[in-house]
């Protein structure tokens, strides 16, 4: 999609479609009133009518006999809130997307928005219109022959508004290459495609490099907790390593380690059978890392940034894992696993070792489906946030105020960590029934002592479950590309 800024007015412009939107109280914004005095009040006339009342995202697309068709968006009312004027966008996209029209124009210049400035509006502009292209039909024999495209995407702005056009655009495509990574069956998406695609990654850029360790080198640098859960299945294990750096020779990088479980069945303590498919979206803490340094390397974003995938799947099988089998992290740390379904947390805390003992971080987050108990809490709005650093905290939540893709931040406290108390080694990989999104932060805890840390648990908002909806979200590649380009 091509995003073109012009200063051109709206009424000039010659392509397929006008992007106009429609309040449901009040006057009505300078580009849409110039059309409307254009047609002798035809819009007022759709409102007096109650064609278009001007509903949050409501839609109306009206074809003429000469000249670009209308796409009427309701606005509701003014100022409007961020995640409003988000929904009106996406509306507006999916409406240019899946009319005739492949290009078309918006002027958002007179709109009033509640605490967000027109930098952000520009940002989620490209993320928008970018965003509604996405499409899965890898695994289709028929691909669709005539796919609903958007060619163009004129926005009527100064110039400084391309900066944040391009910044939504770049956005969004790690999105979607997020989604893609989560949507792909896991027969295909396994820990060595994983790392196929980083070392795809690193042609798209120099100032990106790839480190992978395999199981000979996970064995030698004794990452027996990693490897206790790789070992249960033919596909081998990877620790894929992205070095991203463009920022100053010898700045401290920013880290980012993803749970990579390209399939989850629990292990030998498996799981039940129904819906037990999207356990193929077990890898979308690594797929957002994927898909975040997509978004870093078009962005060409100034800094150092290292993005760690800890790849593997959890099969039960005779070489797998047992409910009391004691293995030892890189770390020397002992660990009795109490039940092989809480797999996550294996493979993390060996990837987050290396990571911190490698790279010595400026800051370090891991990102992981690592909880039904985190769902449980917070369901599919907030993804769950651990730290005991209050700065690292705000900086994270200030990039996903900004980027509408949120987090709530849960309880990290000492008094959690004896509920990880195992009688035969030194800690258990479960911590019982209570408190589990919490426990299971606190275990990651032991691994990252005196580091910039925090945990996100993205179990609830990686993928839409079940049904028609079923599909990855691209959570949370918003939040980290915001957090990173917040550095410079
Ligand atoms: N990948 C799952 C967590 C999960 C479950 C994410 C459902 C999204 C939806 C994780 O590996 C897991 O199985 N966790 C266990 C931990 C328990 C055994 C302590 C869980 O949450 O049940
Ligand atoms: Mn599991
Ligand atoms: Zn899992």
């Amino acid at each position: 999609m091509q995003l073109t800024v012009t200063q051109t007015p709206i009424n000039e412009y010659q392509g397929d479609a006008l992007i106009l939107f429609v309040p449901s109280e009040g006057e009505l914004p300078a580009a849409t009133a110039t059309i409307n005095n254009e047609l002798d009040d035809f819009i007022n006339q759709l409102q007096q009518n109650d064609d278009i009342k001007g509903k949050v995202a409501q839609t109306l697309v009206i074809p003429q006999a000469k000249g670009p068709r209308l796409i009427l968006i309701g606005l509701g009312q003014q100022p409007v809130k961020g995640k409003d004027f988000i929904k009106a966008l996406n509306a507006a996209a999916s409406a240019l997307k899946t009319s005739a029209a492949n290009t078309a124009a918006i002027d958002i210049r007179d709109i009033e928005l509640d605490g967000f400035d027109t930098e952000w509006a520009y940002k989620q502009i490209g993320q928008a219109f970018q965003g509604a292209l996405y499409h899965f039909d890898e695994c289709k024999s028929k691909k669709d022959e005539n796919p609903n495209t958007i060619e163009s995407l004129t926005v009527i702005a100064d110039n400084t508004a391309e900066l944040d056009l391009k910044f939504g655009q770049a956005l969004a495509k790690g999105m979607a290459y997020t989604k893609k990574l989560g949507d792909m069956p896991p027969n295909v998406a396994t820990p060595s495609y994983l790392a196929d695609e980083a070392d795809k990654l690193a042609t798209m850029s120099d100032n990106l490099a790839t480190k992978i360790l395999d199981e000979d080198k996970m064995e030698e640098l004794g990452m027996g907790s990693f490897l206790s859960v790789s070992k249960g299945s033919i596909e081998p294990g990877k620790i894929i390593c992205m070095e991203y750096l463009a920022g100053k020779a010898g700045d401290a990088p920013h880290v980012l380690v993803g749970k990579g479980i390209t399939f989850d069945t629990g292990g030998i303590s498996l799981k039940p059978g129904a819906g037990m498919d999207e356990m193929k979206y077990d890898m979308c803490g690594a797929a957002s890392v994927l898909g975040t340094m997509l978004a870093i390397i078009e962005l060409e974003l100034p800094i150092n940034f290292v993005g760690v995938i800890a790849a593997a799947e959890n099969m039960p099988s005779g070489h797998a894992s047992k409910p009391g089998d004691i293995v030892t992290a890189m770390n020397g740390t002992t660990i009795e696993i109490l039940n092989t379904d809480a797999e996550g947390r294996l493979v993390l805390c060996d990837a987050l070792t290396y990571a911190i003992e490698t790279y010595e971080p400026a800051s370090i987050v891991d990102i992981a489906t690592l909880t039904g108990a985190c769902m449980a809490a917070l369901g599919r709005v907030n993804s769950g946030l651990f730290t005991e650093v209050d700065d690292l905290a705000q900086e994270l939540i200030e990039a996903s105020n900004t980027s509408r893709d949120t987090v709530w931040r849960l309880p990290l406290q000492e008094e959690y960590q004896e509920l990880l108390d195992s009688n035969f080694a030194d800690i258990a990989n479960i911590g019982g029934p209570l408190a589990g999104a919490t426990t299971a932060a606190c275990f990651l805890s032991r691994f990252t002592e005196g580091q910039k840390w925090a945990h996100l648990d993205i179990a609830g908002t990686a993928w839409h479950s079940g049904g028609k909806a079923k599909g990855a979200s691209g959570r949370p590649v918003p939040l980290l590309v915001n957090y990173l380009a917040n550095k410079i």
